[in-house]
């Protein structure tokens, strides 16, 4: 039968990234952080000094962009130009101006036609390359790049519980302090990227797991749970 392709959607902090990836490892799938080609993309941008309120100048320079994928889950990777910028794409300034890239659409339409292709090669099964089946992670997967997934999953947190996760993880500590340094992240990030697609609410045909009261080992079981079903 066909290789499988699984679909993620969510808000920051909901934990998409670290369960998409263990589902990925544990099922032998390759996968797609969507998220970090979108940070790719406005890194290029930064690092040439575009101005990013010139959105033909932003799309002309993310259409130009040399972007190499390595679709382990266990080492995923970004090349940008022959750079690697797995690190510096979660650089705080990335992540701050990420929203005004993601919301022009021309990157959009040029950004998803490669996520298609990605999922297009490895659906197709041919013993030579790729062909593995997927695991795609991001906020507009389930319902524009791939609605015809074979598992369509929206991954959702409280948002105490979505900004306790990301303050833990990025300042090491979820006291007051660090829950408001990330807010700012997190919560104004979403309602940033909410303009132009939607991630709060599951679209028809797509199951809602909620990981507010669960680790990242249960997710991922949840998760492998769903994907069993269908397979
Ligand atoms: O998932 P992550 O937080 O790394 O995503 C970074 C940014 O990429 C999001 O804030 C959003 O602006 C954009 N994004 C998007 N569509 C996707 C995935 C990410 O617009 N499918």
């Amino acid at each position: 039968r066909t290789p499988l392709v699984v679909a993620v959607d969510g808000p920051s902090g909901s934990g998409k990234s670290s369960v998409s990836r263990q589902v990925a490892a544990q099922l032998d799938l390759a996968y797609l952080d969507t998220g970090a080609m979108y940070r790719a993309a406005t890194w290029r941008c930064v690092q040439r000094g575009v101005d990013l309120m010139d959105t033909a100048l932003v799309a002309d320079t993310v259409r130009s962009m040399v972007l190499q994928l390595d679709l382990n889950p266990r080492f995923p990777s970004f090349v940008v130009d022959g750079v690697d910028v797995g690190v510096a794409i979660r650089a705080p300034e990335i992540s701050a101006v990420v929203s005004q890239v993601a919301t022009n659409l021309e990157v959009r339409a040029d950004l998803g036609e490669r996520q298609r292709r990605v999922i297009a090669v490895e659906r197709t099964p041919d013993g030579f390359s790729g062909g593995r089946g997927i695991v795609v992670e991001g906020r507009d997967i389930t319902t524009v790049i791939a609605p015809d997934a074979d598992v369509r999953l929206l991954l959702t947190a409280s948002e105490e519980a979505r900004l306790a996760r990301r303050a833990r993880e990025v300042h090491g500590t979820d006291d007051a302090a660090a829950l408001e340094a990330t807010r700012e992240h997190v919560v104004d990030r979403d309602a940033r990227d909410s303009t132009v697609v939607e991630f709060r609410t599951a679209a028809d045909g797509v199951v809602t797991v909620d990981s507010s009261g669960l680790d990242l080992e249960q997710t991922v079981q949840a998760v492998l749970a769903l994907v069993e079903d269908v397979a």
